[in-house]
């Protein structure tokens, strides 16, 4: 795994290796509180893509010649610096695809319509991005299988003891346990090891939805426990379009094809078709080459600066945010009150003023958040809400952003009274 350095974050000279930051959004300084969405790219990243384009451009594992060599060695390194970075066995464990909604996909199709029948039981939680649900709902409906949620406390953590709970709704009928490593909602980091353990002790596979987890914290997938790993590239510095599905070989070696087409076939006959080794099996077609030398970059970038010290710095600012927004009179902040169990999320209401007048306010004064349900609405409706405003925050964000958000809030106030 590649090595981090142990030296604090300094912010604003990260913040100069971000483009977009240094603009200003109706007449004030841009703050960018919205990475929970989409993260900004570094100039490394920018870079990387450019280069790609402008000396390596042609198809991969297809030509003899000289630019498609190159495009498959920076196709095949990008790949083997994602596997480096999150701990995997060998690079073939991780597949490209364009995001975690589709890694997800991918498992629910693939690994699902093979494995799961009428009867069995599918474990979700109430905290899923839908991305998390809706795929499974899918898989259900095709076979026959029953959802299940973990239910969540007033805090929105996950219930493991007790009605609604882990222990009471893990049963030897549970095929699949799916879950978010750090809600995108709520902030909520959840006990992966401990659910991956439970799972598997009843035999069922585990699927993590790790879009907001391996971008903020240092992940060791076999550490974690799981079967399946989901993430995206443009929530960690890289390009859209782009994301990974880290899954154990042996896995992925027994399941058929997501999807048929060039690139993933081993001999091609009238009547049928044999596969491809893993990872190409699961690539059908021309992938996205560029995003994946531009994640690639991302990881050398994320990399270079240490995840210890962008948690540590991200740990920091949340507590200073908890502290600062959580004393605008009329805030209601969801999600942990601890920090050891919340991540760069802070999701809040104020008073009876709309996430999105929240938002809009807040955009006047250059300052952008997310407002709405977050595509999580288990979540909102949990604690009884339509919407929440979040900001969410990385490795670029300040206490000056913090102040800047807080002192919005109290225009939100002024207006809303
Ligand atoms: N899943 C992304 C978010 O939480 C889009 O905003």
């Amino acid at each position: 795994m590649a090595t981090a350095p142990q030296t604090a974050l300094d912010p604003t000279r990260v913040r100069r290796d971000f483009p977009t930051l240094n603009q200003e959004v109706n007449g004030k300084p841009l703050v960018y509180l919205d990475s929970a969405a989409t993260s900004q790219k570094p100039r490394a990243v920018l870079d990387a893509l450019q280069s790609y384009y402008l000396r390596d451009n042609a198809n991969v594992h297809r030509g003899i010649h000289e630019l498609s060599r190159r495009a498959t060695v920076a196709y095949e390194d990008a790949r083997a610096k994602v596997a480096d970075w999150i701990g995997a066995a060998e690079p073939a464990e991780v597949v490209w695809t364009r995001g975690t909604t589709e890694s997800i996909n991918l498992v629910a199709s693939a690994w699902g319509l093979d494995h799961v029948r009428e009867g069995d039981e599918i474990l979700l939680t109430v905290m899923e991005h839908h991305s998390n649900i809706v795929p499974w709902q899918l898989l259900a409906q095709r076979t026959g299988a029953r959802l299940r949620y973990i239910e969540l406390d007033e805090e929105g953590r996950l219930v493991l003891e007790g009605p609604g709970g882990l222990d009471d709704l893990l049963t030897d009928r549970t095929r699949v346990v799916a879950f978010s490593h750090v809600s995108n909602a709520l902030g909520t980091v959840n006990p992966v090891r401990e659910l991956a353990a439970a799972a598997h002790e009843v035999g069922a596979l585990v699927v993590v939805d790790g879009a907001q987890g391996a971008v903020h914290t240092r992940v060791d997938v076999q550490a974690l426990g799981a079967d399946f790993y989901a993430f995206s590239g443009h929530k960690m510095c890289g390009p859209t379009g782009i994301g990974c599905l880290w899954g154990r070989k042996e896995l992925l070696e027994e399941m058929s094809p997501y999807q048929g087409g060039g690139e993933m076939i081993h001999i091609v006959e009238r009547d049928h078709s044999s596969w491809a080794a893993v990872p190409h099996k699961f690539e059908a077609g021309t992938p996205n080459i560029a995003g994946a030398v531009g994640m690639g970059a991302a990881v050398d970038y994320l990399a270079g600066i240490g995840m210890e010290a962008i948690e540590a710095h991200e740990r920091e600012l949340m507590s200073y945010a908890m502290e600062r927004v959580g004393a605008v009179p009329g805030i209601r902040i969801y999600g942990p009150s601890s920090l050891e169990e919340r991540s760069a999320v802070l999701s809040f209401t104020l008073g009876d003023a709309h996430p999105h007048d929240i938002s809009t306010i807040l955009d006047a004064e250059g300052i952008a958040v997310r407002a709405g349900h977050h595509c999580a609405q288990l979540v909102m409706r949990h604690f009884g809400v339509s919407a929440t405003a979040r900001a969410s925050l990385y490795l670029y964000n300040t206490r000056e952003d913090i102040d800047r958000l807080a002192e919005g809030l109290e225009k939100v106030r002024a207006i809303f009274g």
